[in-house]
């Protein structure tokens, strides 16, 4: 066993089962094997595509919604535009592109990268050469004062969660351990879990049931509201997840576009969960935050000019060309594809309607 899979091994043979948050914060962040230090596998050729490498349009509509959020805000002479986990850099780079449809907004804007990849800084800078001068942050709490918008997309989903089952003995917290051949399992730990980290109806949940819970990301959603309530502005969320808490297992491991064994090649495979929109809202409203939606993105997109801005794109091109804009929206949009599994949900301050919900 070699790599990270034998690092966790012997982690785990000196200490005990680890958490699946402990397993997933190792998997995806080691700093030596970790796949978010090691692998830039977002696109056609790598692992997963995102939405803004489906098409321009994405990024470009989300740039719109920042200039209208902008206009809401009263024009501040500063503001600080912040993305979260921002890849290849494309969604920026096409966001900053539509916002020059308003010189005040391009002028205003100061580009803040939440990024913990090494590799994806250095691609995020080539990407977004001669159309800003971004300023990279490892956490949320350096970012700097100020009215601020942000936008995260497929950010959430890759923060580790914690998952409970329900046992014969009750709630316990499911584990990462070693099975007698020296290979990574999945166990049943110990202690029961506080009865605050799992959803409503857990006492009535069969056995086997599973509840995860994201407490990083809705750390993270606390502050942002917390940042908001001091500044003034809004944030954009994209992920894929549910509406309302409930049970059921959402880890995934997904390798060259092929689902694959969480717990086999440790680092070389994404390793992501659903993100509980419920929970995050709660998180935001905590934080003071007036929540928007959630929606599906399908129904965000449609109603902040999908149709339109694929009309437009399309105008004069070719059958061939038209054709990829329309297999764009369906991917976008499209009930079967990322419309309804992929939901948006925007946080503000002050209170105000905002496009697309
Ligand atoms: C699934 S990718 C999404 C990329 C991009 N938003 C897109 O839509 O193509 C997740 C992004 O979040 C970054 N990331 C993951 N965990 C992070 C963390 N704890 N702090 C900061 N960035 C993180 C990754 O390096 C990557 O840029």
């Amino acid at each position: 066993m070699s790599g990270l899979a034998g690092k966790l091994a012997r982690l785990i043979a000196a200490v005990g089962p680890i958490s699946v948050a402990d397993y997933m914060s190792l998997v995806l962040s080691d700093p030596e094997h970790g796949y978010y230090t090691t692998r830039t596998a977002i696109g056609l050729d790598g692992d997963f595509i995102t939405a803004p490498e489906i098409s321009q349009m994405f990024g470009e509509l989300i740039g719109i919604w920042c200039v209208a959020t902008y206009e809401a805000l009263g024009r501040p002479k500063r503001l600080t535009l912040v993305e979260l986990g921002p890849g290849r850099g494309t969604l920026m780079a096409d966001l900053l592109r539509a916002g020059r449809i308003d010189p005040g907004f391009a002028r205003a804007v100061e580009v803040h990268l939440v990024e913990i990849s090494p590799e994806l800084r250095r691609r995020q800078a080539e990407r977004l050469a001669g159309l800003a001068s971004p300023v990279w942050h490892d956490r949320i709490d350096d970012l700097p004062a100020g009215p601020l918008i942000v936008v995260a997309n497929e950010f959430f989903d890759a923060l580790p969660i914690r998952q409970f089952m329900r046992t014969g003995r009750g709630w316990r917290e499911r584990v990462v351990g070693l099975d007698a051949d020296g290979n990574l399992a999945f166990g049943i730990g110990a202690a029961a879990p506080d009865p605050a980290l799992l959803p409503a109806g857990a006492l009535e949940a069969p056995e086997g049931a599973v509840a995860e819970i994201n407490r990083p990301a809705e750390a993270i959603v606390e502050t942002l509201a917390h940042r908001l309530v001091q500044h003034g502005g809004a944030a954009l969320i994209f992920d894929y997840g549910h509406l309302r808490s409930g049970f059921g297992e959402t880890l995934q491991a997904v390798r060259a576009h092929r689902y694959a064994d969480p717990l086999r090649q440790p680092g070389e495979c994404d390793l992501t969960a659903h993100v509980d929109f419920d929970r995050l809202a709660r998180a935001a409203a905590a934080g003071g935050a007036a929540v928007l939606g959630p929606v599906t993105q399908g129904d965000f997109l449609l109603a902040v000019g999908l149709a339109e801005r694929a009309g437009a794109l399309g105008a004069g091109k070719d059958a061939a060309g038209q054709q990829a804009i329309v297999a764009a929206v369906e991917r976008l949009a499209g009930p079967e594809e990322m419309g309804t599994l992929f939901k948006a949900m925007a946080l503000t301050h002050p209170p105000m309607p905002l496009p697309g919900f």
